[in-house]
């Protein structure tokens, strides 16, 4: 396919409608379905049973007038902000969240959905509660990277993204930069929950085919932890798609701890002291850490070589740590 006939999300206007058909209604394609809606979903599922990603406020960007995706995890947060950059389909939203008779029907994915939980009944009240937690829509155009402060927008515990930022990005510097300032939305130790596919050929809204940065697994990996984050799950299904409006390898759910500011030391800050007995080698700084939170552990798994703490809390819940990285000893993490 010939690049340049290629539209892009941040130059072409698409209608929500398009993407409502082509994706979303009861009788769309099966696989495409499954691929895109119900895998992420029931993986989503499963990790946020656990209870450990949960919080005060999460933040979506770019919903475009789907709701589907916020169905497994909207019950841990408080709050629910959505951050989009299309009119329509902040106005598609809008449709739905006011009961307007033209607004789109989710009452089968719902019903599905509360199927899996254990009670396909409750949908009515779980689309409900969804309503009444969505506290802001607002505008945002993130390949513009302003400042989360300009929204005036609190930190999120937990911050999703499902097929937008490879679409988003003309090249893989562009992708790793926007990982670094979708980071600036969220707490240390919060959630990044991303969802896309790797190694997309094309995909279509509409008639028309639209861009989308062709990445790997590799290199989601390296944007992410070069980010801050460290990866906790990356689910992955393999493609069985014969379809002219999506071309790709495999679609992914990847969940990742932010563990740093993208430009700082290891910063870490956890609700509640989590004790491990760490023994001497690993920690360079004089005093021995005995209680170490998971997440000091988790950067002694990335690779790093020694930590060493800059201040720490006395509950040692708290604290700044450098450290340094194994493998090049110059190369301090940033
Ligand atoms: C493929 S849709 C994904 C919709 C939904 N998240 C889902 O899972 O189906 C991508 C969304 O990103 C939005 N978008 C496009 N460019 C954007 C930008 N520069 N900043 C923020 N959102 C953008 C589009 O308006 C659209 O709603």
């Amino acid at each position: 396919m010939d690049p340049g006939s290629l539209k892009h999300y941040h130059e072409h206007e698409f209608d929500p409608q398009d993407l409502l058909n082509d994706f979303a209604l009861p009788d769309t394609d099966k696989t495409l379905h499954e691929e895109i809606f119900l895998f992420p979903m029931k993986t989503l599922q499963t990790l946020t049973s656990s209870g450990k990603i949960a919080g005060k406020t999460l933040i979506d960007f770019s919903s475009g007038p789907v709701i589907s995706h916020l169905l497994p995890i909207f019950d841990y947060f408080s709050d629910v902000i959505i951050l989009e950059t299309n009119d329509f389909c902040m106005r598609e939203m809008e449709k739905w969240r006011k009961k307007e008779e033209e607004a789109f029907d989710w009452s089968h994915l719902l019903e599905h959905f509360s199927e899996l939980e254990g009670d396909s009944k409750k949908w009515i009240e779980k689309e409900e509660t969804l309503r009444r937690k969505i506290k802001n829509m607002m505008i945002c155009d993130l390949s513009k990277q302003d400042p989360p402060e300009s929204l005036a927008l609190p930190k999120a515990d937990c911050l999703m993204s499902f097929y937008l930022l490879s679409h988003i990005c003309k090249d893989k510097e562009a992708y790793s930069e926007i990982i670094k300032h979708v980071s600036c939305f969220l707490n240390v130790g919060g959630y990044l929950i991303l969802a896309g596919a790797f190694n997309v050929k094309y995909f279509s809204i509409g008639e028309h085919k639209y861009h989308s940065l062709t990445m790997d697994e590799e290199y989601l990996r390296k944007a992410l932890e070069d980010g801050g984050f460290y990866i906790e799950n990356l689910e992955k299904l393999d493609s069985k798609l014969s379809s002219s409006l999506n071309k790709y390898d495999q679609v992914f759910l990847a969940s990742a701890v932010k563990v740093r500011e993208p430009a700082s030391p290891l910063v870490y800050s956890l609700p509640a002291p989590v004790v491990y007995s760490l023994s001497t080698p690993y920690s360079s700084g004089g005093e021995p850490m005995a209680r170490v939170p998971e997440v000091a552990l988790r950067a002694l798994s990335m690779g790093t070589r020694a930590i060493t703490p800059l201040q720490i809390s006395p509950d040692r819940t708290q604290g700044v740590l450098q450290s340094q990285a194994a493998q090049d000893p110059r190369r301090k993490l940033k």
